[in-house]
């Protein structure tokens, strides 16, 4: 079979691209074309949001922190990355160190290398990382904050389960560590548990990017402070620094599409979509075991399912026309990491899907032992 001119690319855990999100997209900026105060707003900086713009990432992270938040306490960036940078800058001094799951988002690495933190990795298992580990790194490595995933996980698609998310907290407030939360893909199945934030706000610090609910191509993303004190020392830092001010032209659509219930249309169509999506993934996977959550981006395809070579399973989908991601890109420090892959469910239209699912199936059943 020459695969070479049609990989299937199972790789990017964006939302699928919906017709109806251009079509919103389209009447949104004619309306904002209309509206004379666009251009006063293209005037100004948008330092952390204008009091709308926080007001909106309030009203869209209340939907999973369950309570009203003060929209004082709410920060609006140009994303996750913009948000983390500026977390793990003023909470994990040049030298100190910041746990993680022993697999997650990469770019978690890069940040702390930018800022001269150490990144330590923390046991997970199929339910996500593992409170007794996580008791140990706080002992071992006297970390200054932990940043997790504990819902719809990246890369692994777990979702940590109560009461472990109780555990973790005790732990942290035992040892002074600060928690960040990247709650990325929370709002896409139709119920999770509740964040870390909602158990423990006074030391949580919640991250909520709209680009995994709503569009990528906002960079919008938000997070709220556990107070207004420690909210300071991050501006401290970084107030005078625009390359975190959001851009206009999106603060405005992120906070009209809030407000007027756009978003939670885009959401809705979103999670339409990957549950038909998911529905084709149980039509053509059928041979391997997978983690995944409800309506989630990717799922993930542990090294041990039966598997010969546990650690080639990203080669093998190679050779079959399909790229996924192999564990080795999600793990930020040296440690012995589950191995695995990451499959994205979103590229393509359904039939690309299908076939980019059908051909790794084959692949990895031949390997089966
Ligand atoms: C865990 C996690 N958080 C956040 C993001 C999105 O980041 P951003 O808001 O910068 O688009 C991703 C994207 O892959 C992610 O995997």
């Amino acid at each position: 079979m020459n695969i070479s001119h049609n990989l299937v690319e199972l790789v990017r855990a964006t939302p699928p691209l919906l017709p109806v999100v251009s079509d919103i997209l389209n009447e949104s900026l004619r309306e904002i074309s209309r509206d004379q105060r666009a251009g006063v707003a293209f005037h100004n900086h948008r330092f952390g949001g204008d009091p709308a713009d926080r007001q909106a990432g309030a009203t869209w992270c209340e939907r999973r922190l369950g309570t009203v938040i003060d929209a004082g306490r709410v920060v609006v960036t140009n994303g996750t990355q913009n948000s983390l940078l500026m977390l793990i800058a003023s909470l994990v001094p040049p030298g100190s160190v910041l746990l993680t799951e022993a697999l997650s988002y990469p770019q978690i690495g890069i940040l702390c290398n930018l800022v001269g933190a150490t990144v330590k990795s923390v046991g997970i298992d199929e339910f996500g990382v593992v409170p007794e580990d996580f008791k140990r790194c706080c002992e071992e490595y006297r970390p200054k904050a932990a940043y997790l995933i504990p819902t719809v996980q990246n890369p692994t698609a777990t979702m940590l389960p109560n009461h472990r998310r109780q555990q973790i907290v005790a732990i942290a407030r035992e040892h002074g560590v600060a928690i960040i939360e990247d709650d990325a893909q929370a709002c896409l199945p139709p119920s999770a548990d509740a964040p870390i934030a909602s158990l423990a706000p006074d030391i949580t610090w919640y991250v909520l990017t709209l680009s995994k609910s709503t569009s990528v191509g906002l960079r919008i993303g938000y997070f709220v402070a556990p107070d207004l004190r420690q909210l300071e020392k991050v501006y401290a830092r970084f107030k005078k620094m625009s390359m975190w001010f959001s851009s206009p032209i999106s603060a405005i659509l992120a906070t009209r599409w809030v407000e007027d219930g756009t978003a939670n249309r885009i959401l809705g169509a979103i999670r339409g979509e990957m549950a038909e999506r998911h529905r084709i993934l149980k039509e053509e996977l059928t041979k391997v075991s997978y983690q995944s959550s409800p309506n989630s981006l990717h799922v993930w395809i542990a090294g041990a399912s039966g598997l010969r070579h546990a650690a080639a399973i990203a080669e093998l989908a190679g050779q079959r026309g399909v790229a996924v991601r192999g564990w080795k890109e999600f793990q930020v420090a040296e440690r012995d990491s589950p191995h695995g892959a990451r499959v994205s469910l979103t590229a393509g239209n359904r039939d690309t899907l299908r076939t980019g699912l059908r051909r790794l199936n084959a692949a990895l059943t031949t390997n089966c032992s």
